[in-house]
């Protein structure tokens, strides 16, 4: 049986509108995996192999362990152009991680999803072949524009677990020039000479709603604060470090690579500003209404 639009997911051919994957899908959270698009003209796939070659390699520089050679792909999209209707076929194939419950590190039991759809080979028209096509120039800001809190989290899962691996709860991103932006899923701050300092809001950090709060609980307790550009040197000669978010609140750093800021311990402004953060939690709540 031929079918006109056709998907296959974990071992099973059916239509597209049939194919399902789970909401926890580490591909659908996070972006967590990789593709090829591969197309076959007339029953002939075009260069498949390097298709493949770039696929595993994709897949090994993120560490996502899929058995091609124990479950080879080529068989599945042969098949797949064979019981689709099109002569001409654009082959999509996407490998996740798997599912798992959301969280930055990967897991270690995933397996991974399989997902490929069979689809009419799109054209160009005849005169646009003739004429060419119109472009414009763009900055490139593709991967920087971390203001956005968006789904493609690969970056900084790959961050978040290589950290992990290595003994340590996260990573503090910083630029090219030691400049210092965010953890992997939540805000900095410093604290030096009895001072609160956190990188500007620009287009390249998140800003925290955690942080905009931590900003009225610092006022409350007279701890002024200064949002300006700092480097690492500034970070590991901190008083004290803390990270912020929805998951963590405020969170104590003791030390960065392996160097302990200040006496190592938790320091008091942060202790305060958590404090302060869990007087204002009860009346911020009920402030929002919900
Ligand atoms: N992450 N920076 C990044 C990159 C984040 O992903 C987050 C939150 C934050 C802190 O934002 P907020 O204070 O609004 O939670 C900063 C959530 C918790 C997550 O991805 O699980």
């Amino acid at each position: 049986m031929t079918m006109p639009e056709l998907a296959y997911i974990n071992g099973v051919f059916c239509p597209i509108g049939e194919a399902m994957v789970s909401i926890d899908d580490r591909g659908f959270q996070f972006g967590d995996g990789v593709y090829e698009v591969i197309l076959s003209y007339d029953g002939h796939l075009f260069q498949l192999e390097p298709h493949i070659q770039r696929l595993r390699r994709s897949a090994d520089a993120i560490q996502l362990t899929y058995d091609f050679d124990g479950r080879p792909l080529e068989p599945v999209i042969r098949e797949g152009v064979k019981r689709c209707e099109f002569s001409d076929v654009m082959v999509y194939i996407q490998l996740t991680r798997g599912v798992a419950p959301r969280d930055h590190t990967m897991p270690n039991d995933c397996i991974p999803t399989v997902v490929m759809t069979f689809r009419a080979r799109p054209q160009i028209p005849r005169q646009m072949r003739t004429d060419g096509v119109r472009l414009m120039t763009l900055l490139d800001t593709r991967w920087a524009n971390c203001y956005v809190k968006a789904i493609t989290l690969l970056p900084n899962i790959l961050a978040k677990t290589e950290a992990v691996r290595r003994g340590y709860y996260d990573v503090v991103f910083v630029t090219a020039t030691y400049e210092v932006r965010e953890c992997s899923s939540s805000n900095i701050f410093i604290v030096r000479d009895g001072r609160l300092v956190f990188p500007p809001r620009t287009e390249s950090v998140l800003h925290g709603v955690t942080q905009r709060f931590l900003l009225e609980c610092a006022a409350g307790i007279d701890v002024p604060v200064d949002e300006q550009i700092f480097h690492v040197d500034l970070l590991r000669g901190a008083d004290e470090v803390f990270m912020s978010s929805t998951v963590v609140e405020v969170l104590g750093v003791h030390s960065i690579d392996d160097q302990p800021i200040a006496d190592g311990k938790v320091g008091p402004v942060t202790r305060r500003l958590y404090e302060e953060f869990q007087r204002r939690l009860p009346q911020s709540i009920r402030g929002t209404g919900s």
